[in-house]
């Protein structure tokens, strides 16, 4: 399949079709960019139902790390499915669990790792909640989080984010006790800093000087939530001071540190975890979208001390499901092929393509990342830095008409993050088209 090869302007009469259908009969609470209708996936080529080939930009929200069914995945799944699909692990026992969470606790930043399996994004960050709540027996009831995350969707992980507000509208009352603070986002410094690292200096002393001087004691606050980079809320990297300064404030008042690594995770950035390029050892890790190559699946690795909710306290059906934890393990082994590193050299050599260009380009404010997680934000004006929301819109559809399947993030930032196995040559033609409709776009 050699991509993007566009055959019926999309979308086609059979894409037409299904989009109809699905909206009569699926509620419509998403907020989908263009009308993709996916027929198959090969490595990072899309066909959809109408013969169109596309270049996977997104994979499914950065998820397909090892591709579209990428053979030893498959394998793996056919293997384990013959043997058995399902036998609930928090109640019963299966060795490819144990498997599973020594590789995890091998891979992971955390110390002497446990491993609590999930299915979803959503369900880690509950459950690193639970875990970090319980912890202190309810003596520490407080949690700080980031303007700007985004932690999933259910209530306690809906309490904890905060990139946009029609997440939460008329779903109150949320979970209580989440104090939001301010992220330092370099290109939106929401402080009077002359630096990002004044800025990451002055989110910290934000932290202790008006919350913790002020709002609440620290030693009511059981865990800081934080995404290394943040990703629905507009792929923002941190400045290298930050996190670093966040692990000593945390360790400062026995907080304790969880790492949502659902997006950032699984070499994502061009590191097993995200938390690696900076050195910082999280208490908690919470995990899902790459970790089984697309089937439905997550988890918590955690300090053994800290993951010690007693028996009874916290469980699940299909956690640790035998079918995806065989493409959990048959993942890592295709991500252990040099994947990782190849996703942080390509990504350099990405960002450098971009800024050579779009530098010239009014409608691009600043162009960020690590790795294979790449974002492009778009401004009105630099002078002004307003938002383009309606631009980000045309780029995006102009680019699946091409061919290309890139998706928005944040205000105005446009989301790149391939598969990680994605071929060299396919990742540069997709970004010649991407670069090209911004062009157009903003000219
Ligand atoms: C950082 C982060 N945490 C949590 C979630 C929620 O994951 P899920 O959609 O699997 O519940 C997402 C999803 O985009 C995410 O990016």
């Amino acid at each position: 399949m050699k991509a993007p090869l566009i055959r019926v302007t999309p979308p086609g009469p059979r894409a037409r079709e299904i989009v109809e259908k699905d909206s009569k009969l699926l509620m419509q609470s998403f907020a989908r960019w263009y009308p993709l209708v996916v027929k198959r996936g090969f490595n990072a080529v899309l066909e959809d139902v109408d013969g169109n080939l596309y270049i996977d930009f997104n994979s499914g929200i950065a998820v397909t790390n090892v591709g579209h069914s990428h053979p030893k995945v498959v394998e793996a799944i056919k293997a384990q499915a013959e043997k058995f699909l399902h036998y609930s692990l928090t109640d019963f026992y299966y060795e490819l669990a144990v498997e599973a969470a020594e590789i995890l606790t091998k891979i992971s930043p955390v110390k002497e790792g446990k491993v609590f399996f999930t299915n979803s994004g959503t369900e880690s960050n509950e459950a690193a909640l639970k875990v970090a709540r319980g912890y202190f027996k309810g003596t520490r009831p407080y949690v700080i989080s980031f303007i700007g995350s985004f932690h999933g969707r259910t209530y306690g992980s809906m309490s904890l984010s905060a990139s946009k507000p029609v997440h939460k509208r008329h779903f109150s009352p949320l979970v209580p006790g989440i104090i939001h603070v301010p992220f330092p986002y370099p290109y939106r410094c929401p402080f009077k800093a002359s630096s990002p690292e004044e800025c990451a200096e002055m989110a910290l002393s934000f932290m202790e000087e008006w919350i913790f001087g002020r709002l609440v004691d620290p030693g009511e606050v059981s865990a800081v939530f934080f995404e290394p980079i943040l990703g629905e809320g507009g792929y923002v990297v941190p400045p290298d001071n930050f996190l670093p300064g966040l692990e000593r404030l945390a360790k400062k008042h026995g907080i304790l540190l969880v790492a949502d690594e659902v997006q950032t995770g699984f070499g994502r950035t061009g590191r097993w975890f995200a938390c690696e390029h900076w050195g910082v050892s999280p208490d908690v890790v919470s995990l899902a979208k790459g970790i089984s190559a697309g089937l439905p699946a997550g988890a918590i690795v955690g300090r053994g001390e800290v993951m010690s909710l007693p028996p009874g306290a916290h469980a699940n059906t299909f956690g640790g499901n035998p079918v995806a934890l065989a493409a959990f393990k048959a993942s890592v082994e295709v991500l252990s092929e040099g994947y990782v590193e190849r996703a942080a050299r390509l990504g350099k050599e990405a960002l450098s393509y971009l800024e050579s260009r779009l530098s010239d380009v009014e409608l691009v404010g600043d162009i960020r990342g690590k790795g294979f997680m790449i974002g492009v934000e778009l401004v009105k004006s630099r002078r002004t830095k307003e938002p383009a929301r309606k631009e980000l819109e045309a780029v995006l559809m102009e680019s699946f008409k091409r061919g290309v399947l890139p998706i928005g993030a944040g205000m105005s930032t446009v989301r790149i993050a391939p598969p990680l196995t994605i071929e060299e040559e396919l990742l540069f033609t997709g970004l010649d088209i991407v670069s090209k409709v911004i062009r157009e776009v903003g000219s």
